[in-house]
């Protein structure tokens, strides 16, 4: 697809990537608030409150470049774990992120959808993400999936528990389950595996992020900190998921 020049962000690493091949779908694992915010003699919530904005700006540069789906993962199902507080704050960025796209998702044409047990979530957020997802089922523009009390392992288990279901109701066979049809029952159904994973923060590690989904996606970690990151350094991403000699178990022609 080829984009007017003007709309790409002139950078160093930009003049490595290929933009009229890029992945149609990126995931990024928000990793490295607490860490920004330490290293600054902040609260660890104002580390979550710069990788919010710092999500905007990914987020906005993704669909003017033309990216179809874009997943982030913003709150797992192990982050309950931290101080209320802490997670508090989480859930009140979220809200306001919601109220904003509930009023700017149609003039941009992105929807907007969350992966995750949000039957977790306070009935106000389950509300707010009922909206998007109406809202976004009249649009067609670049998907952003915003994961939050998500968990891969949690995912595959729903998902096991949904055919179980539909075997015991009848509508599904167990010999008849394809690796395609399994998909269906994940949060990702009908969504393409992302073809790069992105994360920041410096550790090297899934932390139970798209188990399914990744089996053959490209990583690149940064230590570059999520709040730090900037559109140079998805450049770099896309350059390095570029320079990748993607086999899927076959040999090189
Ligand atoms: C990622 O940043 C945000 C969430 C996990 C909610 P962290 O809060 O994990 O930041 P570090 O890893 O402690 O620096
Ligand atoms: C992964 O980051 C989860 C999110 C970014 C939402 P964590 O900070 O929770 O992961 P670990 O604990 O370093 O593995
Ligand atoms: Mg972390």
């Amino acid at each position: 697809m080829a984009l007017p020049f003007f709309r790409k962000r002139h950078s160093a690493a930009a003049g490595q990537v290929d933009f009229d091949h890029l992945p149609r779908h990126v995931a990024i694992i928000l990793d490295g608030n607490g860490r920004w915010a330490r290293r600054r003699g902040l609260p660890r919530t104002a580390g979550h409150k710069a990788g919010a904005e710092t999500f905007r700006t990914i987020a906005t540069y993704c669909r003017d470049i033309g990216l179809d789906y874009l997943t982030v993962y913003a709150f797992s199902t192990e982050n309950w774990r931290r101080p209320e507080e802490e997670v508090s704050t989480i859930m009140d960025l979220l809200k306001r992120y919601m109220l904003e796209a509930l009023d700017t998702m149609e003039r941009d044409n992105v929807r907007l959808r969350f992966m995750g047990d949000i039957s977790a979530l306070s009935g106000e957020l389950q509300e707010l993400a009922r909206r998007c997802d109406e809202i976004s089922g009249r649009l067609t523009g670049c998907q952003c999936n915003i994961c939050i009390n998500y968990g891969g392992r949690a995912e595959l288990v729903h998902a096991a528990q949904d055919f179980a279901r539909a075997c015991l109701a009848g509508t599904a066979r167990p010999e008849e389950l394809t690796e395609e049809t399994f998909e269906s029952y994940l949060y990702s159904a009908g969504i393409p595996s992302p073809e790069l994973l992105i994360r920041p923060g410096g550790e090297q590690r899934l932390s139970n992020f798209l188990l399914w989904q990744c089996a053959y996606a490209e990583f690149y970690y940064t230590d570059v900190l999520w709040p730090d990151f900037t559109v140079e350094d998805l450049h770099r991403a896309f350059a390095a998921y570029q320079s990748r000699d993607r086999r899927f178990g076959g040999i090189k022609r």
